[in-house]
């Protein structure tokens, strides 16, 4: 059955901007998501640039992509960058402790980083080694990357192909330091955390944006030390959550072939993450209230088991209509509290977790979530519109929560964008929009739904869920009206 909601679209209030890095991505040395998934060298018959499949650079320009995280991850407290640059047949090899145990043969090191960046747009954004590295190597780096003159990083950089210095602004100062990177307590780690970014120094113009080790999920007196003790030395403060569809880390449950129950479950799980930024955001604000820290979600996804038959180190899953719901719920959440969350990081681009595209050998494809964030790009760097509505409730069992997941923005060229997640996996929605100050003109969406919700791409399937025009838009007398299918995506832009 379907529901009847009226929206009212507040143009004429724009409140904040939705930050483009909202959009940023993860790359972790795990399992395939750098080697194969990225980069499979100059000699490989797959066609690529200096080493980086030419199929993913072009997914991951037309995305979009604002910010690349990496080298981890807990990769990242292991990682000595030294090993990674130079020669790629004289590099060190190492075992990836975290993911498998594999061989990890640091034949991907600073430069082709850096050089994916450049291929596909992206600012880099570097986790550094607090775990398990000095303070000398972490110094290094930064000089090794941005110093412009004469030095021995510099020279070294030099020697090693790189005359010009990389524009690099975001630097983690540790990963998981409660976890992975080190098992610290929170006081350990602030004052490890303020020696460290003591000598992550701004060379030759280049200002760097120095990112603390924040908060798992609920653990909030971890935020309230951070600030506390480190607040006046970081512009933010990461945080992790998870989507975990049983919220148990031992069987997580199956990316596809799921209940009805396990999808609003799981859909459920992800609206948790609202009150997660919310309870952060409020023990900043007594430590910051100008928001001059950012809160940055720099992993967010969904996490299952692994896809039968892989590498369980290697965290290879399926991604369905739900894991599109998951990303449009995320982002809608995020443009909401875009006055402090200025930089969210999904895990993982390629491969891995919740990732955009999935590879094998020399196929690829685009998953249900890259579809939904190529759909949303319109609104990175947009205003953000408040848009006023009741949401029908979406029930389940004893169980209820919200039926829809909006969320609106104007761009600089003066159009309104509103996308749209309807999470019921049986109802369908009509909606009537009024749009405050904004006289449309024109409307056209897109839609991203499936038949089935563990509808999925496979590499002999690739397009089985791709956007498609959305149709039945009306346009009349100042109002917009249009439906959704059950378990849907939309994005709608208006012209005028
Ligand atoms: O994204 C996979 C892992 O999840 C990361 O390496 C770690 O930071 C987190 O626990």
């Amino acid at each position: 059955m379907d529901s009847m909601i009226k929206l009212t679209i507040q143009a004429d209030a724009p409140k904040g901007t939705i930050s483009r890095n909202l959009y940023g991505q993860f790359s972790e040395h795990l399992g395939r998501c750098i080697y194969e998934g990225i980069w499979v060298g100059e000699d490989s018959p797959i066609p690529n640039t200096d080493g980086i499949r030419n199929d993913v650079i072009e997914a991951l320009k037309q995305a979009s992509v604002p910010v690349l995280r990496w080298p981890g991850g807990c990769f990242a407290d292991e990682y000595h960058w030294k090993d990674g640059v130079g020669p790629a047949h004289e590099r060190p090899r190492m075992i990836n402790n975290n993911w498998g145990g594999v061989e990890e043969n640091n034949h991907f090191g600073t430069h082709e980083f850096l050089r994916l960046c450049e291929l596909i747009g992206a600012e880099p954004y570097i986790s550094g080694n607090l775990g398990s590295g000095t303070v000398q190597e972490m110094q290094q780096w930064v000089e090794y990357m941005t110093f412009d003159g004469t030095s021995p990083m510099a020279d070294w950089r030099k020697r090693n192909g790189r005359e010009e210095p990389w524009k690099v602004t975001y630097f983690g100062v540790g990963n998981e330091n409660w976890s992975c990177g080190g098992n610290m307590r929170p006081e350990y780690y602030a004052d490890e955390y303020r020696r460290y970014a003591t000598y992550v120094r701004n060379y030759s113009g280049n200002r760097i944006y120095k990112i603390a080790c924040g908060p798992n999920e609920d653990n909030y007196r971890w935020t309230e030390v951070l600030m506390r003790e480190a607040g006046a030395y970081m512009d933010g403060l990461s945080m992790h959550y998870y989507t975990l569809q049983t919220g148990d880390w031992k069987d997580k449950g199956e990316a596809v072939g799921f209940s009805d129950q396990e999808w609003f479950v799981t859909l459920k799980r992800t609206l948790h993450m609202e009150e997660l930024i919310v309870k952060h955001s409020a023990i900043m604000d007594r430590y910051d209230p100008d928001k001059k820290v950012a809160l940055i979600v720099d992993e967010w996804g969904t996490w299952y088991n692994v896809e039968p038959g892989t590498n369980p180190g290697f965290l290879y899953q399926q991604n369905t209509m739900r894991d599109a719901l998951v990303a449009g719920i995320n982002l809608n959440l995020f443009h909401r509290h875009c006055e402090r969350v200025r930089m969210t990081n999904i895990a993982q681009v390629v491969n891995v977790l919740q990732a955009m595209i999935l590879t094998e050998g020399s196929r690829m494809l685009l998953t249900p979530t890259y579809h939904v964030f190529e759909m949303y790009k319109v609104h990175q760097d947009a205003e953000w519109l408040p848009v006023a509505f009741d949401s029908p409730a979406y029930k389940f069992g004893d169980e209820e929560i919200p039926q829809l997941s909006v969320s609106a923005s104007k761009d600089a060229q003066g159009k309104v964008h509103l996308s749209v997640c309807n999470l019921s996996h049986k109802d369908g929605a009509e909606f009537r929009t009024d749009i405050t100050g904004f006289e449309a003109v024109t409307a056209s969406g897109r839609l991203l739904s499936a038949e089935r919700l563990d509808a999925h791409n496979t590499f002999d399937s690739p397009e089985t869920i791709k956007p498609v025009v959305l149709e039945g838009i009306v346009l009349a007398d100042g109002t917009l009206s249009f439906r959704l299918p059950p378990a849907s995506v939309a994005v709608i832009t208006l012209e005028q």
